[in-house]
């Protein structure tokens, strides 16, 4: 598999504004084959291969669309399954549909005989990471989860002075991640409703899963306080959140998350992280600023779309385009280097790895490094959002969560 054909299952806004860039410019350098991407509908797939900003970045390159683009309005949702069966075993299936869609076709891929890469979170419940870590470690395939704030250098330089015990030992921390109004009046509204999701299972799973990145602790229960608010369509949605998190040291993470960053706000969202720690007996801290990264513009006019404002706070950090010279444009970001990093590992082990008791043990190692997120190295995830879950529909009282 020196070039891998990736498939895409999902064309929404991750497919968008990362997934699909950052695989296309593995293409462009010869790093991946063919690209597929299958969605639910025709429309879906039409509008994404017209993307303006892809089509600018990406000139003569293109998927393979699933269903057809004529086939507009009507939906299909099993035809991954059909898609998935006719690829050659052991390519890579990229899963970024709604969350409670992971799971069915994370099992698809691998019973198909692909690796998968599945966007965070993986999936709803620890028993079914258990199934799917067991599935794929039984055939000798990679499954790895896109936490992509792994990717941000700065968690990289926290975690090694933690580890290096420049901290001493975390004790209490706060966290935000507060997206943009308008998230209202996208798809979301269809599936991110109080019976599937919530602000906190959405994107607070980043912070937990940074806070054990960085210092190594797990979580050991949550209380989720959600406040429910309507979508325009009339759902019902936990759009505010409201989260406690505790840990097997005794510490406690505060976490705020929601869809209610204004519209007007600078910036795309609202988001950070403090942790106050021990230290040698003075104190210490880790405070990062994850949204205004140095940046503020005030442009003459106002940039087209949804959340766009005249005075802006950019993140340079996450994604954009950089112009090289072409051809095209070059994303680049810890969103780019988090889905370029899995797929090489995908590509490591296949090519390290005749046998499937070599592959096996290849995937352990890669278990043991705990760089990339798999289903056995961050099953602390799927507990923390099962038990948050539990916790929100009851109101926010505290769900310890089972042995890790
Ligand atoms: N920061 C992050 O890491 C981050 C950010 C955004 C989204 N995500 C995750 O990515 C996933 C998708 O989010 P999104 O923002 O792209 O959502 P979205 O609603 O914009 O897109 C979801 C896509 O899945 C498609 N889809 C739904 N059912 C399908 C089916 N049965 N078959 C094929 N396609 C189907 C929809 O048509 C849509 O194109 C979610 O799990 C979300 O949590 C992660």
């Amino acid at each position: 598999m020196a070039t891998p054909q990736v498939l895409i299952v999902g064309g929404g806004m991750i497919t968008h504004d990362q997934i699909l860039p950052a695989v296309y410019a593995m293409q462009r350098r010869g790093e991946v084959g063919e690209v597929w991407v299958c969605a639910q509908h025709g429309r879906t797939v039409r509008n994404l291969s017209a993307a303006s900003s892809i089509v600018r970045a990406f000139p003569g390159q293109s998927f393979r669309a699933f269903p057809d683009p004529a086939d507009g309005e009507q939906p299909q949702p099993e035809l991954f399954r059909s898609v998935i069966a006719h690829l050659p075993p052991r390519q890579i299936v990229i899963v970024a549909l709604p969350d409670q869609l992971h799971f069915k076709a994370v099992m698809t891929a691998l019973e198909n005989d692909q690796h998968v890469i599945c966007v965070k979170p993986l999936v709803l419940t620890a028993q079914e990471s258990v199934v799917i870590e067991r599935e794929a470690y039984k055939r000798g395939l990679f499954c790895g989860v896109e936490y992509h704030k792994r990717f941000d250098d700065r968690a990289h330089k926290a975690r090694r002075y933690y580890r290096d015990g420049m901290f001493g030992e975390f004790k209490l921390g706060t966290a935000r991640l507060m997206e943009k109004w308008y998230y209202r009046n996208s798809n979301f509204q269809n599936w991110f409703t109080k019976e599937n999701s919530d602000a906190f299972t959405y994107i607070g799973c980043h912070y937990v899963d940074l806070v054990h990145f960085i210092t190594g602790l797990l979580p050991v229960a949550v209380s989720s306080y959600g406040i429910v608010d309507k979508f325009p369509n009339g759902n019902d949605g936990y759009l505010w959140c409201d989260t406690r998190v505790r840990w097997n040291n005794g510490a406690a993470l505060n976490l705020q998350t929601s869809l209610s960053y204004p519209n007007e706000g600078a910036g795309p969202n609202t988001q950070g992280m403090t942790l106050y720690c021990s230290g040698s007996g003075e104190g210490a801290m880790i405070d990062h600023s994850d949204q205004y990264r140095g940046l503020s513009y005030s442009f003459g006019r106002k940039p087209a779309g949804e959340g766009a404002t005249f005075y802006a706070e950019p993140s340079p950090d996450y994604f954009q385009y950089n112009d090289l010279g072409g051809p095209g444009l070059e994303p680049v970001g810890y969103g780019v280097r988090s889905v370029e990093f899995l797929v090489r590992t995908v590509k490591q082990l296949d090519a390290e790895a005749a046998t499937l008791e070599a592959r096996q043990a290849v995937l352990k190692q890669i278990d043991a490094t705990g760089v990339v997120a798999t289903p056995a190295n961050s099953r602390y995830n799927e507990l923390v959002v099962e038990a948050g879950r539990t916790s929100i529909l009851n109101g926010g009282r505290e769900v310890e969560i089972g042995k890790i």
